[in-house]
């Protein structure tokens, strides 16, 4: 068992709303704060000197200077597995050419899936793990992993056990998700690809989630709710890719009892009444936003309107290739008006139920002791200096990383 602290401040998370806007007066601060942890697990959250004499058996772990204790962060929703870049497709972009003419080049996701699809298991698993090392080392210490840079059942077998493989090479928990819908596969030869995923990839892969975009340029709506309906009668949780440039996927992912909805940039007011009525999660993607060069997703008027909104990075090599949680939901939160609270909300509880995670993102007895210290006396440091202030340390399941 260990005492650790003392701390200038614990952020626990807990007693929150999982739905609906957040005030900072809302979140309960413990000044002077410790905590006490064992076999990963953490046993109690609480002032210093009271928890020094309840635990005095406890190993002291001492905590030196101003230092704020949180949560360690949930990223519900990356493509962290694949190999090479897209580069050029930035360049293009940023020099004003069309998703189209970027298509046309040879980009877009397609050039991923040839990158990727040529890479061997090992190097994805290194590729996966590296990223995930540099995501832990920042405070994200739970994160999501989708394949669908394979889009062909071997490939996508192949994506799913390099990031299984990855997994042993990093102490971030890896969570992986089916994205074999990312989009239709421009050397599919058979009949029906959504059926031949259904009926010959789904029943194979050992990952509980399934994933697909809903969009002109990938699947409809009309093909995505039979899909969905069936992996989840094959037993999978589901979400979805939503409402990025047009809306129509989050109200399928609604009918569908999807996990979690996200995207949601082209969301509009009947979406976000319906996202906000639901038993579902509204992932932002601020990440995507910035690389695409486009507008963020409604998050103020979601959570205005009672929606669970949670915040992930999407890191890929397409829209998303900066990969840092915390600086791209610093930035978001300064144009959306978004508090403290909801952001810190955001990357954490709210973000561990897009997972299902029960034990997740908060600091309370009986809770994962999955927590980052930042070099402050005062948590609201964190979007102040835009995501710049990186964590001093990380201690994923009670051990110090
Ligand atoms: O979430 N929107 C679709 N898929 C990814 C982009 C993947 C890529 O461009 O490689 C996303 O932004
Ligand atoms: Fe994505």
């Amino acid at each position: 068992m260990k005492l650790i602290g003392p701390f200038s401040q614990i952020i626990p998370l807990t007693g929150l709303p999982l739905k609906g806007a957040l005030q900072d007066a809302q979140l309960s601060v413990i000044e002077d704060g410790g905590v006490v942890t064992h076999e990963g697990k953490i046993v109690a959250v609480g002032d210093y000197n009271e928890l020094r004499n309840e635990y005095s058996h406890a190993l002291p772990v001492l905590i030196y200077g101003p230092a704020v204790l949180l949560p360690g962060f949930i990223d519900c929703h990356t493509h962290i597995c694949f190999d090479g870049n897209r580069n050029r497709d930035y360049a293009m972009r940023i020099a004003g050419k069309t998703y189209l003419e970027i298509a046309r080049a040879g980009g877009g996701i397609w050039d991923s899936v040839m990158k990727t699809r040529a890479a061997d298991i090992e190097t994805l698993r290194i590729n996966t793990a590296e990223r995930a090392n540099r995501h832990l080392l920042e405070g994200v210490t739970t994160i999501e992993v989708k394949s669908g840079y394979g889009l062909s059942v071997a490939e996508e077998i192949k994506m799913l056990q390099a990031i299984r493989h990855a997994g042993e090479y990093t102490k971030a928990t890896l969570i992986p998700t089916c994205l074999a819908a990312h989009m239709m596969p421009k050397d599919y030869t058979g009949t029906d690809y959504l059926q031949d995923v259904v009926e010959n990839l789904l029943p194979v892969i050992n990952c509980k989630r399934v994933d697909i975009f809903i969009e002109e340029t990938a699947f409809s709506a009309e093909a995505a709710l039979p899909y969905l309906l069936k992996a989840k009668e094959l037993g999978f949780s589901l979400t979805v890719h939503a409402d990025q440039f047009s809306s129509g996927g989050s109200a399928v992912a609604i009918a569908a009892g999807a996990c979690s909805a996200d995207h949601l940039e082209a969301s509009d007011a009947a979406d976000i009444a319906r996202l906000a009525a639901a038993d579902i999660v509204s992932v932002v993607l601020p990440g995507a936003s910035l690389g695409l060069g486009m507008h963020y997703a409604p998050a103020r008027k979601l959570l205005d309107a009672g929606a669970c909104v949670a915040i992930a990075s999407d890191w890929n090599p397409g829209s998303a290739p900066m990969g840092d949680l915390l600086l791209q939901a610093a930035v978001m939160s300064a144009a959306e008006k978004l508090s403290t609270a909801e952001v810190l909300a955001g990357l954490t509880f709210r973000a561990a139920r897009a997972l299902q995670l029960t034990n997740a993102g908060q600091l309370a007895a009986g809770f994962v002791a999955d927590m980052q210290v930042y070099p402050t006396n005062d948590y609201r440091d964190l979007l102040y200096y835009q995501g710049k202030m990186k964590p001093s340390q990380v201690w994923k399941g009670g051990e110090k990383i």
